[in-house]
Order: C-alpha cells, then sequence, then structure tokens
C-alpha cells in the first residue's frame, strides 16, 4: 500500500521505513505540513499519514477525500486536530496510536518539575560560565508538596506514580476515577479543590470543548499563590494570556510547558535565524521561572519505535480489512 506521510522530520524515517518494509508497504516522504493547501500532495494515495499540528478540518478532508484517500493514519494519540464530524461525513477513516509510550511523556513532565524547582538549566550555564554562586537556586522539598494531577489516565496516573515516590501528596481529578490511581495513594478531590490545595498542578487531561482554556483568569485566581503550573498536554488547555499576568503578579511561581496554543506555527522547526512575530510567546520566554520545550514530551527511542509500528499495523489492518485497526472514536 502506498502511504502519503506529512510533516517529515529526519528522526522518524528510519523507524517508519523499517516498520513499512517489513509490512510490504511503500512511503513516500513530504516536508510539508498536511493543509488545506498542501492536501492536494496526496492524490491517488489511498492512505496518508498526519502529525499533531497538521490542520486535517473539512476543507483540507475534502480535498484528500477528492484525491482518493480513505484512510488518515495520525502518528499521535490526540485527535483534537481532525475535524471528526466531516471525516465522518466523507467517509474517511481515522486511526491512531493511543498509546506509544506514557512514560516519555510522565517522565518529561517529572524533568520540567524538578529542572524549574532546582533550577538546573540556570546552574548548568552559570557553573560552565564559572559563576558558583547559589543566588536566585534556592528550591525546595518536593516531598513536602501537594500536588495535583488533572487528568489520571495513562500519562496522568504514572505522574501521580512518580509524585507518590516523591513523597508528593498528590490530589487527582478525572471525570472517570480509576481505583488504580486511588490504590497508589492519590485522592480524587473536585477540580475546585485541587486547584485551591496544589503546590505543583500538572495537566494531563484531553484537549476538549469542556478543557478548553481551563487555565484562565478565574482559575487561575483559585491557585495558590506562586504555584508551579505544568502543561504536557494540549497547548489549547491554557489561555496564554492570562497566565502571562498570572506570572506578572507572582501567582505563578513556576511555569513549564512543553505545549502551546499556537505552537503549528513554531514547533518541530529550527528558527533560531527568524524573528519571532509571537508577541505572547515572545514574553513567556522573558520569565526566569518559565521553561518551554518543543513538544517533546513523546520523544524517546521507544516511542517512536511504538508510534511507526502502531502506524503501519493500522495501515495493514486496514488494508486487510482485519479487526485490529485503531480507530478514533468517530460517532
Ligand atoms: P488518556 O485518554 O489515557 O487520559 C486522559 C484522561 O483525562 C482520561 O482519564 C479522561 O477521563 C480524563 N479527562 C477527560 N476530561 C477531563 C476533564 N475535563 N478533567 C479532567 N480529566 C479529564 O490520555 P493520555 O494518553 O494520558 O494523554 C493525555 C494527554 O496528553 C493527551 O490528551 C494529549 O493531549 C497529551 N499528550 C502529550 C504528548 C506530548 O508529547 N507532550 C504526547 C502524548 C499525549
Amino acid at each position: 500500500m502506498e502511504l502519503a506521510f506529512f510533516s517529515t522530520k529526519s528522526y522518524e524515517r528510519a523507524s517508519f521505513e523499517a516498520a513499512a518494509s517489513r509490512a510490504g508497504h511503500r512511503i513516500s516522504f513530504l516536508e510539508p505540513r498536511l493543509t488545506a493547501g498542501t492536501a492536494a500532495l496526496a492524490s491517488g494515495f489511498p492512505a496518508v499519514c498526519a502529525f499533531v499540528n497538521d490542520e486535517l478540518q473539512a476543507d483540507t478532508l475534502s480535498t484528500l477525500q477528492a484525491g482518493g484517500t480513505r484512510l488518515i493514519l495520525l502518528r499521535s494519540a490526540g485527535f483534537n486536530h481532525v475535524d471528526l464530524n466531516a471525516a465522518t461525513r466523507l467517509g474517511l477513516i481515522v486511526a491512531h496510536v493511543p498509546a506509544y509510550s506514557p512514560n516519555a511523556v510522565a517522565e518529561h513532565t517529572i524533568a520540567l518539575i524538578l529542572t524549574l524547582n532546582r533550577k538546573t538549566h540556570r546552574a548548568y550555564a552559570r557553573v560552565r560560565d564559572g559563576n558558583f554562586s547559589l543566588d536566585g537556586l534556592l528550591g525546595f522539598d518536593l516531598s513536602e508538596c501537594t500536588a495535583g494531577v488533572v487528568g489520571t489516565g495513562k500519562i496522568g496516573a504514572l505522574v501521580a506514580r512518580i509524585l507518590l515516590g516523591f513523597g508528593c501528596e498528590v490530589l487527582a481529578h478525572d471525570p472517570y476515577p480509576s481505583p488504580d490511581v486511588e490504590s497508589m495513594g492519590a485522592r480524587y478531590t473536585s477540580l475546585d479543590e485541587l486547584l485551591a490545595e496544589s503546590d505543583v498542578i500538572s495537566l494531563h487531561c484531553p484537549l476538549v470543548a469542556e478543557t478548553y482554556h481551563l487555565i484562565n483568569a478565574e482559575s487561575l485566581s483559585r491557585m495558590r499563590s506562586g504555584v508551579m503550573l505544568i502543561n504536557t498536554g494540549r497547548g489549547g488547555l491554557v489561555d496564554a494570556p492570562a497566565v502571562i499576568e498570572g506570572l506578572k503578579s507572582r501567582r505563578i511561581g513556576y511555569l513549564g510547558l512543553d505545549v502551546y496554543e499556537e505552537e503549528a506555527d513554531l514547533f518541530f522547526v529550527d528558527r533560531s535565524a527568524e524573528v519571532l512575530t509571537d508577541d505572547t510567546f515572545a514574553r513567556l520566554l522573558t520569565f526566569p521561572n518559565v521553561l518551554i520545550t518543543g513538544h517533546q514530551g513523546f520523544f524517546t527511542y521507544e516511542a517512536l519505535q511504538n508510534i511507526a509500528e502502531t502506524t503501519i499495523a493500522n495501515l495493514t489492518a486496514w488494508e486487510r480489512g482485519t479487526g485490529d485497526l485503531v480507530r478514533v472514536p468517530q460517532g
């Protein structure tokens, strides 16, 4: 089967080429993001593969469908970037990789927490410059903290487990509480209580209508002063201008982001020689207590292998009409 592969990055070619060749598929690697403007590149391909910052809105999907595409393979867990109603209307099947390495994202979340707390990113540069002063590097004992985990699915449950291992009191909020997370020692609470009682708040819920801008001026006003806020979920969970005000007022003491609402025009590309035109993002970068990574939570060797294997297995399952295809819920 021929697969058109959008938003190709050099780091993923080897794992996908190996998985495709084992299964007898051929991949055309395309550099552009999949958008309404580039969808015609997939003309004649029965299947396309898309990444998180591709735009799979109705116009893109119509062009794909008109070009003969019938299967959309998302090489991600999240599918908030796909208009699923339009896909269903057009007869397009959408498959994804529900879990490739929840450990990768959970461990990256902890890396952000530890780095922000103990300021190792600043210490690294300081020591290399021959500056051994400790001023400004004061941290706190995580074991004394209350940590709030919003969303205790695959990733949030692992984050809760690691934080419990550090000795934190862990509060959790999820519309579907997990008995496993509870038996580990986390305590489920309302979102209100979690926001009010946590020293560290970490977001691991999906981006859906009800979680859009979950962190906004109003919810920030209910948090502890100096709270550490971590978002490795999706950028749209956080209202970035409100967070900037929260940083300026010191309500937020630490901010760790692996995702950003407007990341589609920023991340995954070397822009070091470009002028940054996103003023909100630029302002975030000016705070010493803000640490941003460019959506690399998933980025481990094990995750890349799993993403390639599952995506290609989805293609094979669809071609053979077996029941193993991992579809997203399309209604
Ligand atoms: P999951 O589906 O296993 O867990 C999500 C949990 O959120 C579920 O337990 C669900 O009940 C809960 N939830 C739904 N609505 C909620 C609400 N309003 N409030 C609180 N909880 C709510 O998903 P998984 O694999 O744990 O991934 C979590 C998120 O992490 C994904 O949705 C994705 O946005 C993000 N992600 C980020 C990556 C990165 O590289 N930074 C990579 C992979 C996923």
